[in-house]
């Protein structure tokens, strides 16, 4: 069967969303101030906040990158995040996740100023996002809005279906499709047919964290997929299942050469075949995400400069 699905590619619209964000930045009459917290030596956080620094250098962010060690307490970070709180110069604080198992997540979220909170998990945020006011949204459902809409793809009056309902993509999709007006739909775990309610989406996003888990048949044909999954993929039997000619070559090669492939929640052989948009993983949605993350660090700065 021919593959027909157009790539949406998240690299120019990534690329245009800093090159608006660092248009805004060169006319402040003052020098942004984003702060990274991280905790222990997760491989992933490192190779995320890495990016984070990088992109905030490249946009004329001041950023600066505390890294505290795996044994770290929580009465600790939080002296770290009411410091932080309390800076001036500090516009945006993030405090990259996973947290070692001694610190309680939603207990060190909640202690952030919410003005300050460019991940946009704090409960005000959280609470404001839901009320369809102002807020600071989590930076991958906010890129994810940016590729549909850069890429021209109607939501208002379509029918949405999520996969996954964690905090941080899952749930605050939902609110951010339902703000665009779609109809929307939450799956997880305990959905009974799943497969007949994803395949009446008209825009399919998957957030699940398992490699290749949407398979052609949850797709409606002419669909729009959203893979938010990033899952590392060891075996080479199982990419030949979600790899094309035009790829697997390469992908084999990675996993020859580095162990593992990066896969999404979608199995993208399939889903060539029967969606009319695809974004990619790797060089789709995960490359909206640090684009986001300096546009809600401006738009902090803003809303709480102005208050000051
Ligand atoms: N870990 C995985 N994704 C994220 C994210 O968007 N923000 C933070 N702070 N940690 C994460």
């Amino acid at each position: 069967m021919k593959n027909s699905a157009r790539i949406l590619s998240g690299a120019q619209i990534a690329e245009a969303v800093k090159r608006e964000v660092a248009e805004e930045i060169k006319i402040l009459d003052y020098r942004l101030g984003l702060t990274v917290v991280r905790v222990g030596e997760d491989a992933a956080s490192a190779v995320y906040v890495g990016n984070k620094v990088k992109t905030s250098a490249e946009l004329g962010i001041r950023s600066e990158h505390i890294h505290l060690p795996a044994k770290t307490s929580q009465a600790e970070l939080l002296r770290v995040v009411d410091e932080l709180n309390a800076r001036a110069d500090v516009d945006g604080i993030l405090v990259q996740l996973p947290l070692p198992k001694q610190i309680d997540e939603n207990f060190v979220l909640e202690r952030l100023n919410p003005e300050k909170d460019v991940d946009g998990f704090h409960p005000v945020n959280v609470g404001r996002l839901s009320q369809g006011q102002t807020a600071l949204a989590p930076c991958t459902p906010a890129g994810v809005i940016e590729i549909l809409k850069r890429s021209g793809i109607e939501i208002a009056g379509k029918h949405a279906v999520i996969i996954g309902r964690s905090n941080i993509v899952g749930k605050p999709m939902a609110m951010l499709l339902l703000q665009e007006n779609a109809t929307v739909t939450i799956c997880h775990s305990r959905t009974v047919n799943l497969t007949e309610i994803t395949s009446q989406a008209d825009i399919l996003v998957a957030a699940i964290g398992r490699p290749g888990f949407v398979r052609g048949e949850h797709i409606k044909t002419g669909a729009t997929v959203v893979d938010v999954g990033i899952n590392n993929v060891s075996d080479a039997d199982f990419a030949r299942e979600l790899f094309d000619e035009t790829e697997l070559e390469k992908r084999l090669a990675t996993i020859e050469k580095r162990g593992s492939t990066l896969v999404g929640d979608v199995n993208p052989k399939e889903a060539k075949m029967k969606a009319a948009n695809f974004t990619p993983v790797p060089g789709g949605v995960g490359l909206l995400t640090v684009a986001m993350l300096m546009k809600n660090t401006v738009q902090a700065a803003k809303m709480r400069r102005k208050t000051d």
